[in-house]
């Protein structure tokens, strides 16, 4: 019989530097008061020039195979989630399995936004439930600040960088990802939007001229749409093992606002108290904010064994995804 997967590994790495509220309003035109009462973010760490999203992912991967008790070479598969790679090619997964030495692993980039790492945590997951591999490094990284507007207070006091990974292996029945679900809705990809190589007219326009690869949100758009799809992708997620939101002890959304996490709850009728929220210390770090938050969730002993718990994330696509996991380490 099939096993599923379960995470037995975790690791985060985030930089040293931290940029406060009070750091930004000598930058733009903005205020220590504004960005918590309307975000809840309080101050972000943000990468040095010469760091990248491969060397926090690095350290982040391996933390967790020391956690996982693994050895790099015994690594069968890394999926890296991010939207900062280092290079269009190779992958940044490429990239970090060569820095930690993972010499045996398959390895590559997963782009879904915020929604990333939940994304890559249900691609690896397939992988070991169909016994093709025996563990999978699953990253979720970013180096935001290096894509970030730091003359656009509409976006610049809500990202940072970091990076978390995990560790999957197979797991005894009944524990581990019970169930994930994914979605996606390009037609109001428009809301959230980070150029690359196509520079469209309409994009150029909401943009600096002379620094017009960065990320441009319509935060009220955005915000709508994360308040409903936590609920829905929550809510969906459990009906497809025939599990309820009162079966829930804890939920791990992404760290976007915490204005976010409040309507979501509300929709839900789920108790504030038992969703895990760290976005004060680190702001939006999109792919990397499920994995450091579960980090910190399980460190502090907020998510204990033998809960069941659910991972939700939204964002950039505009994407969505969340799992189950029957928590077990
Ligand atoms: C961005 C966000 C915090 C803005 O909050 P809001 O309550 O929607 O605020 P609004 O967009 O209505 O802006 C209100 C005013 O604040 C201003 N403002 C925006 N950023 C500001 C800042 N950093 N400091 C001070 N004022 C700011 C706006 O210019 C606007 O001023 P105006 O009314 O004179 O035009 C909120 O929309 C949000 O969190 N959206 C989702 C963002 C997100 O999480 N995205 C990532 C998803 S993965």
């Amino acid at each position: 019989m099939n096993k599923n997967a379960g995470i037995v590994g975790l690791g985060v790495c985030v930089p040293e530097k931290i940029l406060t509220n009070f750091d930004l309003e000598k930058m733009v035109d903005t205020s220590d008061e504004w960005i918590k009462t309307r975000t809840g973010i309080e101050q972000r760490h943000i990468a040095d020039e010469n760091t990248f999203t491969s060397d926090l992912a690095s350290k982040a991967a391996i933390n967790a195979l020391e956690d996982a008790g693994i050895k790099p070479e015994e690594v069968e598969l890394i999926i890296v989630a991010t939207i900062t790679p280092d290079m269009f090619s190779p992958s940044t997964a490429c990239i970090v399995q060569h820095k930690i030495g993972a010499v045996n692993a398959a390895a590559f980039d997963l782009n879904a936004a915020c929604s990333g790492f939940t994304y890559g945590l249900t691609v690896a997951s397939q992988f070991i439930t169909s016994g093709y591999y025996k563990n999978a490094l699953v990253i979720g990284a970013e180096c935001l600040s290096k894509i970030t507007d730091w003359k656009d207070r509409n976006t610049c006091v809500l990202f940072g960088d970091g990076a978390g990974a995990v560790v999957l292996k197979p797991v005894d029945e009944g524990r581990g990802i019970l169930s994930t679900h994914l979605g996606a809705d390009g037609s109001i990809g428009k809301h959230l939007t980070v150029p690359s190589l196509a520079l469209e007219p309409q994009e150029l326009e909401k943009r600096d001229p002379e620094n017009p690869r960065t990320i441009w949100m319509n935060g009220s758009e955005v915000f709508k749409f994360a308040v409903k799809i936590i609920a829905d992708a929550t809510l969906a997620v459990l009906e497809k093992i025939n599990l309820n939101i009162h079966d829930v002890d804890a939920i791990v959304p992404h760290q976007a606002n915490l204005r976010i996490v409040d309507g979501a709850a509300k929709r839900l009728k789920f108790d504030n108290n038992k969703i895990f929220t760290n976005l004060q210390k680190y702001g939006n770090t999109s792919a990397a904010s499920i994995p450091i938050a579960l980090y910190e969730a399980v460190k502090s002993r907020f998510i204990k064994n033998d809960d069941l718990i659910v991972l939700v994330g939204f964002g950039g696509g505009l994407t969505w995804s969340s799992a189950v996991v029957k928590w077990y380490k």
